[in-house]
């Protein structure tokens, strides 16, 4: 929620409550009245889809005052984090509080870096059986649920709740997701690109390990996927694309209850293992609404072709024919910090490949709709996903591999808040279980077929989105 910590105003104070001639008074913490009182104090349930007005946890690693256009990790502000750190000690410092000292930074890399150097044959094989041509997403979370059969060890289902309760066993598992993660999704890239069984060169703990590169986790995945270089034939990647990468990586590595942060928190509740747990949350990152977005607005931006189509474009999205991806937040009715820093990225790598033709026309589509009041009364500013997929564009990631650059950065948050989930308050800790309101019939007799007439179907509901839209284009 958007109370600033350091703001004590707001947290405690109570409320007199009354429904239907019951009355009772109900305390308020941190801004929140507890549902659960709801139900004790007045016999009501609350009702909200999408949770738009609901807290479910508390927690320590994110704060974002949408308002505002703030972002903080751990209390660092995400500009101070992109110009000056990397996203190896900001998923250090999302996952343990606190950033690290030099040795304790180098050590975290060793433990991550260990599984960024090969991937499980048995992964290999999985994804040899996925279509080459399926979208990237799709080998990626069959690959990720494929990782618990390899840590039967780690899995509550074969070895008991209390798996979890040891941090050795944690950190492992935490160390093996981020660091095989990249290798995984180079695989995917590779075999999608047409390459039967990809063979990854394996580098040693030492080169990863060099003080010379301290964005090794990223230069190494591109490496792998030779990806980066400025020019044809050079040795290695671009400083400035390892920069620009490791840069958004660190843009996306968390933000707070999102879809998929939410999804991981959901699938934990349940007891399931932390593989699982994130293969879902990668599920409800590709949907286009979420992570999807980022190849949504490529794919928008390639639709409208020139700046004279913006025109038509705005026209059907205002008549709600077409939605503007990579525009609008739950959060944020402001500019998103994030697509601030990506749009200045975004400079950054076209001066080693060039621009891109569809800046021009993502900059237009931006001005054109930040001076027309839907977007304005709406407060719809452009998001993360408005500027990213111009910038992978550029280096050359093909559009269905755009939403797993997003995971990659997001891993780091989902397993900041795995962790706050096993070791927060027993009362977080229940399984998520919302209510609904139940609208269909009262109770009736079953009628045997014979006695039944036509059943009357419902019409389907008119389209929202219908087909005619790309034609207007
Ligand atoms: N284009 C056109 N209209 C929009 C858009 C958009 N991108 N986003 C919101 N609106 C309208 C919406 O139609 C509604 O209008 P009305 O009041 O007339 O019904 C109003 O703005 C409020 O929108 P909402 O759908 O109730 O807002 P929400 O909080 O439920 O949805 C959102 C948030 C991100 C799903 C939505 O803004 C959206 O679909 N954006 C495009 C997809 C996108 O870029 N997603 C990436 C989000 S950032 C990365 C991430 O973390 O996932």
């Amino acid at each position: 929620m958007a109370s600033d910590p350091a703001d004590s105003s707001l947290q405690q104070a109570q409320v007199r409550v009354e429904s239907q001639g019951r009355h009772g008074v109900m305390s308020v913490t941190h801004n929140c009245i507890k549902a659960s009182k709801l139900k004790s104090t007045l016999g009501l349930m609350s009702y909200d889809p999408g949770y738009m007005n609901t807290a479910v946890c508390t927690s320590r690693i994110t704060f974002i005052d949408g308002e505002k256009g703030i972002l903080r990790y751990r209390g660092y502000p995400i500009e101070q984090l992109a110009s000056k750190s990397s996203f190896m000690e900001t998923a250090f410092l999302l996952l343990y509080g606190e950033l690290p000292s030099e040795a304790q930074l180098k050590h975290f890399c060793a433990r991550v870096y260990h599984h960024q150097t090969a991937l499980h044959a048995d992964i290999v094989a999985l994804l040899q059986t996925i279509r080459h041509d399926a979208h990237c997403m799709t080998s990626v979370i069959s690959a990720l649920a494929a990782m618990s059969a390899l840590h039967p060890e780690a899995n509550p289902a074969l070895e008991g709740q209390g798996v979890y309760s040891s941090r050795k066993t944690r950190e492992s598992q935490m160390f093996t997701l981020l660091g095989a993660f990249p290798t995984l999704a180079a695989h995917v890239l590779l075999r999608r690109s047409g390459s039967s069984v990809p063979c990854l060169p394996a580098p040693s703990l030492a080169t990863l390990l060099d003080p010379a590169r301290p964005r090794a986790y990223v230069e190494h995945f591109l490496v792998l996927l030779g990806l980066g270089k400025a020019r044809p034939g050079e040795e290695g990647p671009d400083p400035r694309v390892v920069r620009a990468l490791d840069a958004i990586l660190l843009a996306h590595a968390d933000h707070e209850l999102n879809c998929s942060t939410a999804a991981v928190r959901h699938l934990t509740s349940s007891g399931v293992d932390v593989y699982t747990a994130v293969a879902g949350a990668t599920g409800a990152l590709y949907g286009p609404l979420h992570g999807g977005a980022t190849e949504a607005v490529l794919r928008m931006l390639q639709q409208i072709g020139t700046e004279e189509r913006i025109p038509a474009f705005l026209e059907a999205v205002k008549a709600k024919e077409a939605k503007l991806m990579g525009f609008g937040h739950r959060v944020y009715k402001n500019y998103d910090p994030r697509a601030v820093l990506v749009r200045e990225v975004a400079y950054e790598v076209f001066q080693v490949y060039g621009a891109d033709p569809l800046i021009h026309v993502a900059t237009a589509l931006e001005t054109a709709a930040r001076s027309d009041d839907y977007f304005v009364s709406r407060k719809l500013y452009p998001n993360i996903d408005f500027y990213s997929g111009l910038v992978y564009k550029a280096i050359g990631f093909p559009l269905d591999f755009f939403p797993v650059l997003f995971t990659m950065g997001r891993m780091a948050g989902w397993l900041a808040h795995w962790e706050e989930l096993l070791m927060g308050p027993e009362e977080e800790k229940k399984i998520v279980r919302p209510r609904q309101i139940y609208l269909g019939p009262a109770e009736r007799a079953f009628l045997p077929i014979e006695a039944r007439g036509h059943v009357r179907i419902a019409a389907e509901p008119e389209r929202l989105l219908p087909s005619t839209t790309r034609a207007r284009l």
